[in-house]
């Protein structure tokens, strides 16, 4: 028993010859926040795809609260408490913020609902809908259309979606990208203040973002992680400076 909450243990993934993810290991502990770096193509989007349930691992045990979850489905790990957020596509764009932040806290309560009429149901969602957009900064934005906000806002709107599940555990996959200066200060500012509730893996390409969230970073190089340190250590890592030799990488 590690007191992690989460766990995988040597998870590997090959498409062919390719070996995308090999013998991965790593932990969050709770309330901990894990940033996972690495270059292109290093196998942090496939990692990220075993943790949710969307990749089937070649070989592995993946642990959630020292409970084996390797063989659920993606709606049974997120009933677990294990949510990914920014995924562009899980926004409905024709709904307005406040409608998609409201079916995933629906699909959270499932079935206490079943005995309610459609319009009592939309009633109660909406109070806790407006309170997930007011947190991330979005409170005045519940009646716009998700079609016609900005792309900022859109990552913002994932974000309550994630946490309309309730979950402990966030797997995020670069949630800065493609965001501006400000917008990207303001998701670093909204990440740290979820820092300790929420045990995080955060997968990001923003170096500053990383060094300033991270309480643990692990180095992932050709399906391997090479390092796994404090903010520190990797920062003072020779190993680590190699793999992005050609980079910046001054944080
Ligand atoms: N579905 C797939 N089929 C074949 N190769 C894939 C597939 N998904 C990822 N890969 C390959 O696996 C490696 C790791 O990819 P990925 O996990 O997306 O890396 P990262 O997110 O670190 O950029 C890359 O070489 C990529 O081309
Ligand atoms: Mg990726």
């Amino acid at each position: 028993m590690s007191g992690a909450l989460l766990e995988a243990k040597g998870l590997c993934k090959r498409y062919g010859a390719l070996v995308a993810n090999d013998n991965i290991s790593l932990t969050v502990a709770p309330g901990e926040l894990h940033a996972i770096i690495g270059p292109n193509g290093a196998g942090k989007t496939t990692l990220i795809g075993q943790l949710t349930g969307q990749i089937r691992p070649d070989e592995g045990r993946i642990l959630f609260r020292s409970e084996d979850i390797t063989d659920r489905g993606m709606p049974a790990r997120v009933q677990f408490g294990l949510s990914r957020s920014f995924q562009i596509s899980s926004i409905f764009p024709s709904f307005n913020a406040e409608c998609n932040v409201a079916l995933p806290i629906q699909a959270k309560a499932g079935h206490s609902f079943r005995f309610w009429t459609p319009a009592v149901v939309i009633e109660s969602l909406r109070g806790p809908a407006r309170e997930l957009l007011g947190r991330v900064g979005l409170g005045e934005r519940g009646a716009t259309r998700a079609s016609v906000m900005a792309h900022g806002e859109r990552r913002q709107l994932e974000v309550a979606m994630a946490l309309a599940s309730q979950p402990s555990l966030l797997l995020l996959d670069e949630p800065m990208a493609g965001l501006g200066a400000g917008e990207s200060a303001r998701m670093v500012a909204f990440l740290k203040s979820l820092k300790g509730r929420f045990g995080i893996l955060l997968v990001e390409h923003d170096m500053n973002a990383v060094f300033a969230l991270a309480d643990r970073i692990s180095v992932l190089a050709s399906g391997r992680v090479i390092v796994s340190g404090t903010p520190e250590e990797i920062r003072s890592s020779r190993e680590v400076r190699e793999v992005y030799l050609g980079e910046e990488f001054d944080a």
